[in-house]
Parts: structure tokens; C-alpha cells; sequence
């Protein structure tokens, strides 16, 4: 499947998709609409890498990733870290690997850029996405930003490798990844 699914910029051509997706009602407190996050990708154009996300041609969701900024704010620049800013899989388009893939993605872009590390942040509790996270290797670094659970993936050991045997439906998935302390 993975072979359909790719990413776009935003366009004239695309902006009505993406600002048209909208996740879950249910879910809709755990991340802001694609529109809100295009605006900021225009207030921060250095830093935000907002992408639609296509399924063939389909939208099935939008992400938005930050490279490089300085995590603290203080100026010191000896935080920098980039990761997932935001992921909205639409209503209708979520369990079948669109979320993993915006994960992948990102992390092969900072992996791209030299970096090592996938930082983003999640609602916590009931319902929110925290098992997501934490079911692709990502560990919590116990800080918190605008009262959400900050997490980390450790990009210099993640791997996944994936296989689809003959059977019909059945998948073995191995995960190799970095020993504690790292
Ligand atoms: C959370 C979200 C991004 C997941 O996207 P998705 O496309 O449904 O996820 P995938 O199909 O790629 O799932 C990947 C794995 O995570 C698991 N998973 C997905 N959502 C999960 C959740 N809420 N809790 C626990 N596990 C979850 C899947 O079962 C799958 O596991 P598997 O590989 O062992 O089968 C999507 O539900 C969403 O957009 N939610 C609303 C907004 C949100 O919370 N965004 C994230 C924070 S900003």
C-alpha cells in the first residue's frame, strides 16, 4: 500500500482539500484545523513544512512539520530540535498506515537534513493519541509544551521493517531499536 501514498505541497490547486479534511468530531480538541496550521505555516515560513497527504490522488490527511528551532526559546541555540508539528488523518481515512507514513516521512526529512531525533507533542489521556505515538517508538522526555506530553523518537536506530506474507492479512513486523541510554 505504501507505494500509493505520498506527499504535496500546498497549491492553489489543493488548499480547498486540505482545509476541507477534518478528522473525527470526537477528536477535534486534540488538533488544530488544517486551516489554522496553514496560517501559521505562512506567519513562520522558515520553519513549518506543511504537506497534504495523498493516497493516489485522494486526501487523506495533512501534516505539518518544524525543522530547527530552538526548542526553549532562550536563544541559546543548544536546543535545537525538529519533528511533527501537527497530523489531522481525516475522518473516514484513520487505522490503515496514513498516520505511520506522515511519521516516516518526517523522519526521513530531518534524517535528510542530519538530524537525529523526531520531537512532537500529543494530547494526553483518554482517546487522544498517545498509543499512536508510543506504538512507533516514541518515548516520553517527561516535559510538557502548552500542557501537552512531549515525546521524542531517537531517528539514529528506528527502523521498521515490514512484510507482507501470502496469507492473506497477516503481517509480521519487526522492530529494532536502540538500547536504553543510546
Ligand atoms: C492519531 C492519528 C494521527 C493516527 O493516524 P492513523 O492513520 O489512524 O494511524 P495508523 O493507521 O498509521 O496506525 C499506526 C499504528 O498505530 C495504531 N494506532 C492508531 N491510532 C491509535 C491510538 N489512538 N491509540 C493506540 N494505537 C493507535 C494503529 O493500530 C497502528 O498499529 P499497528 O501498526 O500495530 O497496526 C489519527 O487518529 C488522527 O489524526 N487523530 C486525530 C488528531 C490527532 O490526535 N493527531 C495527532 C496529534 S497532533
Amino acid at each position: 500500500m505504501m507505494t500509493t501514498l505520498c506527499l504535496r505541497e500546498i497549491t492553489p490547486a489543493n488548499f480547498d482539500a486540505a482545509i476541507g479534511l477534518r478528522v473525527r468530531p470526537d477528536q477535534e480538541h486534540l488538533v488544530a484545523p488544517v486551516v489554522k496550521s496553514l496560517a501559521e505555516a505562512y506567519v513562520y515560513p522558515g520553519t513549518a513544512w506543511p504537506r497534504l497527504i495523498l493516497d493516489c490522488d485522494r486526501p487523506v490527511g495533512f501534516l505539518m512539520a518544524f525543522f530547527d528551532i530552538d526548542w526553549k526559546g532562550v536563544g541559546t541555540g543548544t536546543d535545537i530540535r525538529s519533528g511533527l508539528w501537527r497530523l489531522n488523518i481525516a475522518d473516514g481515512e484513520q487505522g490503515r498506515g496514513y498516520g505511520r507514513f506522515a511519521v516516516e516521512s518526517v523522519a526521513a526529512e530531518i534524517r535528510h537534513r542530519g538530524g537525529t531525533r523526531l520531537t512532537t507533542t500529543w494530547h494526553p489521556g483518554t482517546g487522544g493519541p498517545e498509543g499512536f505515538h508510543l506504538g512507533l517508538g516514541f518515548r516520553l522526555t517527561g516535559e510538557t509544551s502548552g500542557g501537552q506530553a512531549v515525546g521524542e523518537l531517537d531517528l539514529r536506530w528506528a527502523l521498521w521493517i515490514e512484510c507482507e506474507i501470502s496469507q492473506p492479512g497477516l503481517r509480521v513486523k519487526l522492530r529494532f531499536s536502540s538500547p536504553e541510554g543510546a
